[in-house]
């Protein structure tokens, strides 16, 4: 961690030649409660070790000036020119512009960051990149807006220039992130209980398919949709006012013909994944990890058969675990169709289960998967170390 800090803050003053402010901000896990943060539901992620740097200054100038040290590319533009752009410098100009739009005074500045958040990994280092630059920029104009309305901010930033229509899970774990802690967030009040996270003698392993199919923006706002279609449906029928008022699948089968199968299968899923998401955290409260990762299975099963966001690659990695025994819980993580699985498994089996699934992998895809132990840390925040 401290070696990536050094490399930003060197880089800075290569480039600008002044001392800068250095933050950190992390990627996320989730434990459980995927595709219902914009679906009223409860999720339980967390922010990690895995996350960007950042040094920034205001620069008493109209410019924004941006170097990503991973890409090896740089924006420099001024405030007045602010527009969509490709990659990862939409997600800096998107959180700019959401600050313009709040008529905040405009104030140029210098930035470089880098990381060690792999890209399209599901460990959303686009909510990342967005947190750095808005916690920094509240800090350095002095914008005193709170942790929530940064997390808000970035994301209608993803809803506006890159055009994702997530929820709000990956913004708010970026912020609101506690050491040790897990947050079960209500994503229709937007506010969140910590749980500790109490899994003495389990690892959390990361197992990046490194698989990234395309699909991924163009489906996520097609799943959007589609509940949408079936929410209102049910609001009509039922009297509800979001999914979490459903108790039991059996309630909407009288609409099945009129959803269609597709989105009758869909909000079948959220039903169930929000129910699932607040037993999952009450068996967390009660130190039950197998009765938890017995869940964790069940959401991949799901998210398979009735969301249809996995692929051949994240199947193969969840069968295998649930083939081991020493794996308490697996499933995909985060948006789906590649990127990461999250696996809960015993500290002894650790090495063994990696070394044992990595090797399937690589046989089954010709792939070599990565692997990475998270910790669960503190949401982005102002970094002080002495070099
Ligand atoms: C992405 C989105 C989140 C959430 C997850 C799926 O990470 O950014 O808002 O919807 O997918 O749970």
């Amino acid at each position: 961690m401290k070696e990536t800090a050094a490399k930003v803050k060197a880089a800075f003053k290569e480039k600008f030649n002044e001392e800068p402010h250095l933050y950190y901000s992390p990627g996320r896990i989730n434990l459980i409660g995927e595709h219902v943060d914009y679906n009223d539901g409860f999720v339980l992620p967390g922010a990690i070790d895995k996350g960007i740097f950042f040094a920034m200054a205001l620069n008493n100038s109209d410019k924004i000036n941006c170097y990503s040290i991973d890409f090896d590319e740089h924006i420099s533009l001024p405030l007045s020119a602010i527009q969509k752009m490709e990659s990862w410098k939409n997600y800096v100009l998107g959180v700019v512009n959401e600050f313009q739009k709040l008529e905040l005074p405009d104030e140029g500045f210098n930035c470089v960051f880098g990381g060690n958040i792999p890209i399209g990994g599901g460990m959303s280092s686009s909510a990342a990149l967005e947190g750095g630059i808005s916690f920094g920029l509240n800090e350095l104009c002095n914008f005193k807006m709170s942790r929530k309305e940064l997390a808000l901010l970035g994301q209608r930033a993803e809803h506006n220039f890159p055009a994702v229509k997530c929820g709000i899970m990956d913004q708010y774990a970026n912020m609101m992130g506690k050491e040790e802690t897990v947050l079960l967030l209500d994503c229709k009040n937007v506010s969140h209980e910590d749980i500790p996270l109490h899994i003495n003698g389990h690892e959390i392993i990361l197992i990046n398919t490194k698989v990234h199919h395309s699909l991924a923006g163009s489906e996520y706002n097609q799943r959007r949709k589609e509940c949408e279609k079936g929410l209102a449906i049910l609001k009509r029928e039922l009297k509800i006012n979001s999914f979490r008022d459903v108790h039991d699948v059996i309630e909407m089968l009288p609409y099945k013909n009129e959803m269609g199968e597709k989105v009758f299968n869909r909000c079948s899923f959220v039903v169930e994944e929000i129910l699932r998401t607040k037993k999952a955290a009450e068996l967390l409260k009660a130190n039950d990890i197998s009765g938890f990762g017995e869940l964790m299975f069940q959401t991949h099963d799901g998210l398979k058969d009735l969301y249809e966001v996995s692929c051949k690659e994240l199947d193969f990695l969840v069968n295998i675990a649930c083939e081991n025994k020493e794996v308490i819980g697996a499933r995909l993580m985060g948006g789906g169709f590649g990127g990461c699985t999250i696996n809960i498994v015993k500290e002894e089996s650790a090495t063994s289960f990696v070394e044992k699934i990595l090797k399937a992998y690589k046989d089954e895809f010709n792939i070599e998967a990565e692997n990475y132990k998270v910790k669960v840390v503190n949401g982005t925040g102002k970094l002080f170390f002495e070099e």
